[in-house]
């Protein structure tokens, strides 16, 4: 009880504190094989070497080589590091440093999803303490003074937003936990979205991406932080964008406009996550995703229709304007029916995505721990509502008896 009340006391602290955060406003470059132009926008950014750092995957479909030749058509050094693997390391940021500082680099560009994408926001950062052990870097919070070396963000997924994300995770040894860190200072400045490269995903990749990109936005638009009206109005285009173009990419994988529209969606919800935190939808996720072992997008599915539709009542207003911005329901519509048009929405659309079923996974016996880590865990967020532990118990009894494509057992 002490713990709920002081939950509810301090609930709106994090979305405080994530707004004295600097954030990095990235020019964007989009379009089929858009990274071509990596050298262009370098030399005019007056850069002369550069550290491109990518995964063994992608470096052994040889998707950096044109960046490599586009920065050498425009007289830029260029140098590969393609060691980041899945869930990379202190070490791995270390020998990301020790390459960048050996090809004197001046700009990092991070050809990747989240992992890379993180591990190169580290190692921009780390650059500025090349003293220091990247491990004693991992705080909570990374003060970077006068900014990190550059950075240039190009995706290789549509999900995760860390294209333009302050946060990073990264491990603090092989067998050690995740942590996460805030970066103040982080230099993102100028983000590549290259439909080429996402136009090969598989369709369980696409559909885990695209769900996750989904709730970003969506955990943005209900938030409890203030935010100006462009940060809405990002938030709000992202839903909009996953609702439209999700089932079409999943449909026609080589729709090249729907894979760029899915990966401006990842951005706004990338913005949505430095803007407005996200909320229960994610405090669920987690928690279930590291118990299970679910990836993270199958997990965001598994928790999104019941904790929107729990929460439903004390966001009505939001929801119902979200539902007209996409095009759910008329301006004049009663909020209680546009928010459930935007639910039955929401739910056709993970339908669509035809997850596995997990049928009833959770072990009574694991509730208490699961419990536990999702109250630690919505301290960070802004979720609109503060839940009580015998509401998130509730909660999890729907998402272990419901199947991943929306119906509840026993219905
Ligand atoms: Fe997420």
């Amino acid at each position: 009880m002490a713990s709920y009340v002081l939950r509810k006391t301090i609930r709106r602290l994090p979305g405080v504190v994530i707004k004295a955060v600097p954030k990095p406003h990235p020019e964007i470059t989009e379009g089929f094989q858009a990274r071509q132009k990596t050298g262009e926008i370098c030399r005019e950014r007056g850069y002369q070497s550069c550290l491109i750092v990518t995964d063994q995957t992608l470096f052994s479909l040889k998707f950096h080589e044109i960046i490599v030749e586009s920065l050498e058509e425009n007289g830029i050094k260029a140098a590969v590091f393609h060691d980041i693997h899945s869930e990379p390391t202190v070490g791995i940021v270390e020998a990301g440093e020790a390459a960048a500082l050996a090809c004197g680099a001046d700009c990092v560009i991070a050809l990747g999803g989240g992992s890379v994408l993180d591990a190169s926001k580290m190692i921009v950062s780390g650059l500025r303490f090349h003293h220091l052990k990247a491990k004693s870097l991992m705080h909570k919070f990374l003060y970077v003074p006068h900014k990190s070396l550059p950075m240039i963000s190009v995706p290789s997924t549509a999900g995760t937003g860390a294209e333009i994300t302050v946060g990073a995770v990264i491990k603090k040894s092989d067998e050690g936990a995740k942590g996460s860190t805030v970066i103040v200072g982080l230099n993102i400045v100028h983000v590549i979205l290259d439909s080429e490269l996402t136009v090969n995903a598989p369709a369980g990749v696409t559909a885990a991406c695209g769900i996750d990109a989904l709730s970003h936005g969506l955990e943005g638009v209900v938030a409890s932080v203030h935010v100006p009206d462009a940060d809405m109005k990002e938030s709000m285009e992202c839903v909009r964008l996953v609702l439209e173009h999700l089932p079409i990419v999943l449909k026609t994988p080589d729709c090249e406009a729907s894979r760029l529209a899915m990966s401006r969606a990842a951005l706004y919800g990338g913005n949505a996550i430095n803007e407005q935190l996200a909320g229960y939808v994610h405090a669920f996720a987690h928690a279930i995703g590291a118990q299970y072992h679910i990836p993270h997008g199958a997990a965001i599915a598994l928790s999104l229709l019941p904790v929107m539709r729990y929460q439903k009542e004390a966001c009505l207003s939001r929801l119902a304007e979200l539902a007209v911005y996409c095009g759910l329901a008329e301006e004049q519509a009663a909020p209680e029916t546009a928010a459930d048009n935007l639910m039955d929405a929401l739910d056709s659309l993970i339908q669509t995505c035809d997850f596995p079923d997990r049928g009833a996974f959770i072990p009574q016996e694991d509730y208490p721990l699961l419990i536990k880590r999702i109250t630690d865990d919505s301290i960070n967020y802004s979720a609109p509502v503060v839940f009580s532990r015998a509401e998130i118990s509730a909660l999890l009894d729907e998402i272990n008896g419901r199947k991943e494509n929306g119906d509840v057992h026993g219905d």
